[in-house]
């Protein structure tokens, strides 16, 4: 509440900030009412980014990523409750559903603990804040009663009215929308921004495990749907050798782990184990580079069986055709695995390519096989990390220890490439190891020095 209005108070200082404009009329003006204080307010509107400053996303961050826990956690809570009462007849599944219950029942509770704990840490950043808000908000009063040309509330009336008339426009007529190129089969139509993160947490093991990966399996087995898992390079931060299941993203952020591991072998690393951090898990399978092989593994979740894809000819491996940003490359980040509403693919890049980007669907079958491909014309190191959204690839390239910028796009079905695009990721720490798209929700999952953020993807639809 108080940051919200906290929020407000700056957006309306920022009104004032803009650049009048470019009129060709030219009015004189004689004034004989008192002048604007405008150095009182650009005061207050200092004061007003300091107090912002105070309340960092870092700080609400942990608590936001508490509270979406819970508010996920409760409905299957509800569920779990009402299941128990249907099946009230007092014989086995009855207990059964009980201990499930009680279960959820101990994990909202550490939740609650938790939450609680961050509550009283933010209780005197918040009492501060609060003093310096109330200051903020007598000075605007204040202010109010001198804008007698109603320059501030024009303003407010203006932006309110040009909302009204967009949403009016739009009412009135949905067709003459602009018109957009295709999108194929994406039901969400264009990828326009990116907003968040929406979940920052550093999980299960605070500052162990830099490189890694996590997400969410986008065609989940039955009963498995709001699962999470983790896979983090254990060994010299090149190499794995099991995933890491949590029941829920509440689970995962306060790091119980029912399920727990399922090993691909009892050694790390060796044959047909993980290497680099850009894995993936899909239909309960976990795809991701091969230890020493220019092929892509499958690990059966269930069957705890692999099953490998050769890669062509000239791929490169073993930390040859990494991601990099400036002077610095991701080592083992030759393979990169992503999903998207269609399935499983792979990034990777050939000799006979240049370094740059080449693209291959990968198609399920047992074994799976390598589909159709795609050569792009953006060089690998020029690039920090790729997803696919909707058969499209986006590549990132790294601005500045705060900033991530997606600013490449391939369109598969039409050859499309873009270089400008221009969306901007809000970093939480510097460095993505593993990018990973998540169509069930649309979330993008990124895995930074061994914290797990997550942003919202905007569409166009
Ligand atoms: C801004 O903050 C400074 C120091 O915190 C305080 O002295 C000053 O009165 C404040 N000014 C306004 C206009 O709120
Ligand atoms: C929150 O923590 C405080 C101090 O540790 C404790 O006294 C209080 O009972 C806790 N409240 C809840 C709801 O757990
Ligand atoms: C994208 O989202 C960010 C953060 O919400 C916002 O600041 C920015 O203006 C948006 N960009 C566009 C082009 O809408
Ligand atoms: C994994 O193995 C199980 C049991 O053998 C099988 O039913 C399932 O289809 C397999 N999944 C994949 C993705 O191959």
């Amino acid at each position: 509440m108080k940051l919200n209005v906290i929020v407000t108070l700056c957006a309306l200082f920022s009104l004032t900030r803009q650049a009048p404009p470019r009129d060709e009329c030219v009015c004189e003006l004689i004034n004989s009412q008192k002048a604007f204080p405008h150095d009182k307010l650009s005061t207050v509107e200092d004061n007003a980014t300091k107090c912002t400053d105070n309340i960092t996303p870092q700080k609400t961050l942990e608590l936001e990523s508490l509270l979406l826990g819970l508010e996920r956690r409760l409905p299957q809570l509800l569920e779990d409750v009402s299941m128990l009462e249907k099946e009230d007849d007092g014989d086995l599944y009855a207990v059964l559903s009980l201990q499930v219950v009680e279960n959820e029942l101990m994990e909202i509770k550490q939740l609650i603990d938790r939450l609680n704990g961050s509550t009283l840490g933010h209780q005197r950043l918040t009492t501060d804040t609060n003093k310096q808000l109330e200051d903020l908000r007598a000075e605007m009063m204040e202010l109010e009663a001198y804008d007698t040309m109603q320059v501030v509330l024009r303003q407010q009336d203006n932006r309110r009215l040009r909302r009204d008339l967009e949403q009016c426009k739009n009412g009135l007529h949905p067709t003459t929308q602009p018109t957009r190129p295709p999108h194929g089969n994406c039901p969400h139509g264009e990828f326009m921004n990116i907003t968040g993160p929406k979940v920052y947490t550093a999980g299960e093991y605070p500052g162990s495990y830099k490189y890694g990966a996590w997400g969410r399996d986008p065609k989940p087995e039955a009963g498995k749907e709001n699962w999470y898992w983790r896979v983090m390079l254990t060994s010299g931060n090149k190499f794995s050798n099991y995933v890491r299941l949590y029941s829920s993203l509440s689970s995962l952020i306060v790091g119980v782990s029912t399920p727990g591991n399922v090993m691909i072998h009892s050694s790390n690393p060796t044959t047909n184990t993980i290497q680099g951090p850009n894995v993936v898990l899909y239909k309960g399978a976990l795809y991701y580079n091969c230890y020493n092989k220019d092929a892509v593994c499958r690990f059966n979740l269930t069957s705890k069986t692999v099953t490998t894809l050769q890669l062509p000819k000239d791929t490169r491996f073993n930390s040859k055709g990494n991601f990099c940003h400036l002077d610095e490359c991701y080592p083992y980040t030759d393979l990169d695995l992503a999903t998207d509403e269609s399935g499983v693919w792979v990034i990777y890049t050939t000799k006979q390519d240049f370094g740059n980007l080449v693209l291959s669907k990968v198609e399920e079958g047992v074994p799976p096989t390598l589909g159709q491909t795609w050569r792009t014309s953006v060089y690998k190191q020029g690039v920090t990390n790729t997803f696919m959204a909707c058969g499209v690839l986006y590549a990132t390239r790294y601005v500045s220890k705060d900033v991530e910028e997606i600013f490449y796009s391939f369109d598969t079905a039409t050859g499309a490439e873009r270089f400008n695009l221009g969306i901007f990721i809000n970093k939480m720490p510097p460095n993505i190891y593993s990018l990973n798209y998540s169509p069930v929700d649309q979330m993008l999952h990124a895995y930074c020095d061994a914290y797990m953020v997550s942003y919202k993807m905007v569409f166009s639809d």
